[in-house]
């Protein structure tokens, strides 16, 4: 047992972490296409769009491509500087006047008054909060206008739902989960309950599977675990030792890119209204 807390709010914080997204985003399973279509993300002239916990920028971007010739405005908050800073680097300076970056913790959104954005979006952010899911749900029912929606897109069933007749790999997998407060395999299943108690109607859910089996997809799929736990490290030694990590570490890669290994994620798309 190690007594050193790292207090990371996102356990993947990192410099890398721009570049990791960025990967991540470029393979079919993790594409924002499947998730939101051009048609259904046009906005007016003066239109204010949040982006919560905007990372790499993935939602702004998508955003921004398909209102191209309108004046809109996006917020993309995030709690990672170094995220806003490579994002704010990877636009073009018409994209970057379109965008106001703000360094923000999507649990509050302390610095954005309310009842001021016409669309909120949050993608694989609640999965971080555990503790604080309705905390955001709240915070975005706050800034939003009567009448707009909020599109909240995550994922359930990545990382801890791996599954695996390696009982000595479960076993860590079942002691990681009972230490670990800042990820969640489940969080979906509790997002209507935060919409519903923030205030939101209307609730709407697109389901998308998210498949790993040819070797091509688990080999990128180990790739991306790879980088994730080097960036998680910090928060594995609140409660394990290094080379206990290692070890699961290990063991975790190599059951990925096993020919019998199926990895299913169920990415999902809610929308809901601000009555
Ligand atoms: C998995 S990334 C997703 C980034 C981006 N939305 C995307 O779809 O690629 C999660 C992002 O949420 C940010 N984040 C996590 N918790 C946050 C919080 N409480 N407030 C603001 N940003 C947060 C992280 O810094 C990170 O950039």
């Amino acid at each position: 047992m190690n007594n050193k807390t790292t207090s990371k709010i996102y356990p993947l914080e990192s410099p890398s972490e721009y570049l990791r997204l960025e990967i991540q985003n470029s393979f079919p399973q993790y594409s924002i296409e499947m998730e939101l279509s051009d048609q259904e993300i046009k906005y007016n002239k003066g239109a204010h769009i949040l982006d919560a916990g905007c990372g790499s920028g993935t939602v702004t971007k998508k955003i921004l491509n398909a209102n191209k010739n309108e004046k809109i405005k996006i917020t993309a908050a995030d709690i990672s500087e170094s995220n806003i800073e490579q994002m704010k680097l990877s636009l073009t300076p018409s994209d970057q006047a379109k965008v106001n970056f703000l360094y923000e913790d999507v649990r509050s959104l302390a610095s954005i008054e309310s009842e001021t954005v016409d669309a909120y979006y949050s993608r694989f952010v609640f999965e971080y909060h555990p503790i604080d899911g309705q905390k955001i749900a709240d915070a975005a029912f706050r800034v939003l206008k009567s009448g707009a929606t909020a599109t909240i897109i995550d994922a359930d069933n990545v990382f801890l739902g791996l599954k695996t007749d390696n009982a000595k790999l479960m076993g860590e997998l079942a002691e990681l989960r009972q230490n670990i407060t800042t990820y969640t395999d489940d969080i979906c299943l509790h997002i209507p309950r935060f919409l519903h108690n923030a205030g939101f109607i209307s609730i709407e859910l697109k389901p998308i599977p998210v498949i790993f089996f040819s070797q091509k997809e688990k080999n990128f799929e180990a790739e991306m675990y790879n980088k994730r736990f080097q960036q998680m490290r910090p928060t594995f030694l609140d409660f394990w030792s290094s080379s206990r990590i290692d070890k699961m570490i290990d063991m975790y890669l190599s059951e990925v890119v096993k020919p019998t290994t199926l990895m299913r994620y169920e990415k999902m798309v809610f929308k809901a209204i601000k009555p």
